[in-house]
């Protein structure tokens, strides 16, 4: 015991290494000259050992050389012999108190660091969480879409399940395109919400049997701006708006309501004019029957570049006939089968599933 520390001494490199293996010790005052061994040798074996260890080295050579390698290996500090025990006792209690503010502060960075890990763990739980809750907002934000577009179809098409078609086209006919959700989302409601502009229309014009007068069209073309108009301030519906805005203009700018020519009509609509005069073309209507694939193959054909984006009208003949019936068979079985009182999901696949 010497200045209220406990201590132990060592003859040898080899004695201090068995010594300290044991454990135990916070300093140790090393002598660079040592018979076998030297202590510079031993220094980074002792802080390998224990990295915390504070580590003085003595010797009797005051060379600056030495004792800056001995630093960069580690050492806390390095004592002249012939040294007074006054002094060692200073410079002890320094390096002890060093050795003490280093594990002190290193604790201390671990507890930040754990904090931050805790707090982040906490902020993504949070967003996994408020993930969570927007998809079940988006769930019931789509039924709500689709109990509007059952209404709609009901008023105006003459063929059932419409609608329900020409967003699975669209849907089909996007993915075709390379576009995947959330973009795909958009598009599917903006397919979906077409026409809803049409509530605006008296059913005398919309439903009046023969063609429209002059007036009568000018009024029917207001749709898409009624649509429009309508969804406009709903925030989550900002997209497909423009995209009911924008579903009656053509490729070469021979639409309405704007004459949008080319990229200027979003893809959204581009795609959708194609899906829907599919359908229009291969359903029966009270005037004639469906129009075989190939015909309103060629019909697509003629018309890519005029009416539609000449590389959507590709993307649609890149998939097959077998597959467009399919996918036509699909929702209209689930329709019949549900008589239109509900949606099955399928026909609209989630963004994503929710883990809760
Ligand atoms: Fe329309």
């Amino acid at each position: 015991m010497a200045f209220g520390y406990q201590a132990e001494s060592a003859d040898s490199a080899a004695t201090a290494r068995r010594k300290f293996a044991a454990g135990g010790f916070d300093l140790v005052l090393c002598d660079i000259d040592m018979p076998g061994e030297s202590g510079t040798s031993l220094l980074p074996w002792l802080k390998e050992v224990d990295p915390d260890i504070a580590v003085m080295m003595v010797t009797g050579i005051d060379d600056a050389g030495t004792a800056v390698s001995a630093m960069l290996k580690g050492a806390s500090d390095y004592l002249c012999k012939p040294f007074s025990l006054p002094e060692v006792r200073a410079r002890t209690e320094q390096a002890l108190e060093k050795r003490r503010l280093m594990i002190e502060n290193r604790q201390y960075q671990d507890h930040l660091e754990h904090l931050v890990s805790e707090r982040t763990k906490k902020v993504r739980e949070g967003m996994e969480r408020i993930r969570g809750l927007n998809i079940k907002l988006s769930h019931a934000y789509d039924n709500t879409l689709t109990a509007l577009m059952i209404a709609l179809d009901y008023r105006d098409n003459e063929t059932k399940g419409h609608s329900l078609r020409v967003v699975s086209f669209t849907d089909r006919l996007a993915r075709e395109l390379g576009i995947e959700d959330p973009a795909l989302t958009e598009i599917r409601r903006g397919a979906m919400l077409h026409d809803v502009g049409k509530i605006g229309i008296s059913d005398a014009i919309l439903s009046k049997p023969g063609p429209l007068n002059d007036d009568e069209r000018a009024i029917m073309h207001m749709h898409p701006q009624l649509g429009y108009d309508m969804l406009r301030d709903i925030d989550f519906l900002e997209v497909p708006a423009r995209i009911v805005l924008t579903h009656q203009e053509m490729w070469d700018g021979g639409g309405y309501p704007g004459g949008m020519r080319h990229e200027e009509i979003p893809i959204g609509a581009r795609i959708f004019a194609v899906a829907d005069t599919f359908d229009a073309m291969s359903s029966d209507r009270p005037y004639r029957a469906a129009l075989g694939f190939e015909q309103v193959r060629q019909e697509l054909i003629d018309f890519a570049g005029v009416q539609f984006d000449p590389r959507v009208v590709e993307a649609f003949l890149r998939v097959s006939e077998e597959e467009w019936r399919s996918i036509r068979d699909h929702v209209q079985s689930a329709v019949e089968a549900r008589d239109g009182a509900g949606i099955p999901d399928e026909l609209f696949p989630r963004v994503t599933t929710t883990r809760e």
